[in-house]
């Protein structure tokens, strides 16, 4: 974020690919881990982590906050640890990285609304096809924006990522408990499989269906 409000798109662009190497390499890989646990002997203790869950990782809520996604409703799973809804918190109250991303744009001098609010409003839809007619210009000529386009994709390989750690999670979670409730409350596999299309930059994947043959 710091390279993006410098204008450094080409360091900026350094460190997503070390960020994403590490989500791939050591988050993503790793979950499965928990697959040569059999159902059986994970029900032995189960009951024991009730009522913890995933949702009390302030970790991933901060990766999803910082990068854009920010959901302040999930907050109340930290009423009861100060420090982290303070970090959450400032979280909340700070620019993300999609945020740093479109700055840089409207630097470089493209025409990028500024989205105050996600909602299904009319306004916000057009804020949302402007910022991708504005980003077709990108990917139809990326070797005129190189630095931009190299940028865009490597967030495009963070969005991915989260949404790879999302459906190895997932899918890990039904090969173990199946359909049981979560112990954090949720209905469980229904729940985690409504967060498989959350995006930091939809607008970065839309953009594609606007893309022509030259
Ligand atoms: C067999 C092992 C696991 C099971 C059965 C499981 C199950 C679940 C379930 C059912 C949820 C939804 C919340 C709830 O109601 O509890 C959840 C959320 C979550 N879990 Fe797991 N999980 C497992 C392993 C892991 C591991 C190893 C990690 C981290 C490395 C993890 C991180 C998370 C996170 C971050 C969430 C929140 C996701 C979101 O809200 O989008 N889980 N998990």
């Amino acid at each position: 974020m710091r390279q993006l409000a410098a204008g450094n798109a080409p360091r900026a662009t350094w460190f997503m690919r070390r960020v994403s190497t590490i989500f791939r390499e050591v988050l993503v890989n790793q979950i499965h881990i928990l697959e040569t646990m059999m159902p059986v002997d994970f029900l032995g203790f189960r009951s024991k982590l009730n009522p913890a869950s995933g949702f009390q990782s302030s970790q991933f809520r901060e990766i999803e906050f910082a990068a854009g996604m920010k959901e302040p409703r999930l907050l109340q799973f930290f009423i009861n640890e100060p420090e982290s809804l303070a970090q959450l918190q400032k979280r909340l109250d700070s620019p993300t990285l999609a945020d740093a991303f479109w700055k840089l744009l409207i630097d470089r001098g493209f025409d990028v609304p500024h989205v105050i609010e996600e909602d299904d409003s009319e306004a916000c839809q057009k804020a949302h096809a402007q910022r991708v007619k504005e980003l077709r210009k990108v990917y139809q000529e990326p070797e005129k924006y190189y630095d931009i386009y190299e940028l865009a994709e490597t967030l495009v390989d963070l969005d991915e990522n989260i949404a790879l750690w999302r459906m190895h999670h997932v899918t890990v979670v039904e090969r173990i408990i199946g359909f049981k409730q979560g112990t954090g409350g949720s209905e469980g596999v229904g729940y985690l499989r409504s967060t498989l299309t959350k995006r930091c930059f939809p607008d970065l994947w839309n953009v594609r269906t606007m893309i022509e043959l030259p």
